[in-house]
């Protein structure tokens, strides 16, 4: 939510896909609103609004990685009922668009993980999952600092492997500072000579 507002604050055209809200923000009337579910219609409406051709897609939703393999219609009864169950994989959304986008240059696409054990462990294990999510810029933060919090304290890594720690602040704080790492890594890929002979 708070990505969403800094993202219209700097003039954008936004799309917020959104699971079930707690409570229901104030966002402004022109931002378009998408309301899911499931990961499944995360992963339809996403593949959608990606054939549009945005400049800036962000995955921060915590997609679930599974699903019961079995889904019943009915109340199951604790004496016929199962001990375990049995889990499917669903699709990762980031690593679909990340294939989806290849070699270009656009959408510029964030991705966001959060982590256990140090920062060191944090920004290795991100700049791992970037590069196999094939992302531009990946948002790292650590259960602790993050969980039950209305602050947090995040790392942004880029493609090149750089990571920058910022302070713990607010999430509002905290989305203006991912935006102006977005720009700066925007900027710097329009002129990289990489990009210009490419
Ligand atoms: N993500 C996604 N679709 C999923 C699961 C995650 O698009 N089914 C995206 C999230 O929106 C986020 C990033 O992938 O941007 C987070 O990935 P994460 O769950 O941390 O990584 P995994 O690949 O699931 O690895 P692991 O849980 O083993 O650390």
């Amino acid at each position: 939510i708070a990505l969403a507002r800094e993202a219209y604050r700097r003039g954008a055209e936004v799309t917020l896909v959104h699971g079930p809200l707690n409570a229901k923000p104030k966002l402004p009337r022109q931002m378009k609103r998408v309301a899911i579910t499931s990961a499944a219609d995360m992963r339809e409406a996403m593949l959608k609004r990606f054939a549009e051709k945005p400049e800036v897609v962000i995955m921060a939703a915590a997609v679930a990685d599974y699903r019961p393999a079995q889904v019943a219609s009915e109340k199951i009864k604790k004496s016929t009922g199962p001990n375990s169950l049995e889990l499917i994989s669903n699709s990762d959304v980031l690593v679909e668009l990340g294939e989806l986008k290849g070699k270009s240059a656009a959408p510029f696409l964030v991705g966001f993980a959060v982590e256990t054990g140090s920062q060191e462990e944090l920004i290795a294990e991100v700049q791992r999952k970037l590069a196999r999510k094939n992302a531009d810029l990946m948002v790292g933060n650590l259960a602790q600092d993050s969980f039950d919090k209305d602050t947090n304290r995040v790392c942004l890594v880029r493609r090149s492997g750089e990571a920058v720690c910022l302070e713990t602040a607010r999430k509002s704080i905290i989305a203006r500072s991912i935006f102006d790492g977005i720009v700066q890594a925007m900027k710097e890929t329009a002129t990289s000579p990489a990009e210009m002979s490419a």
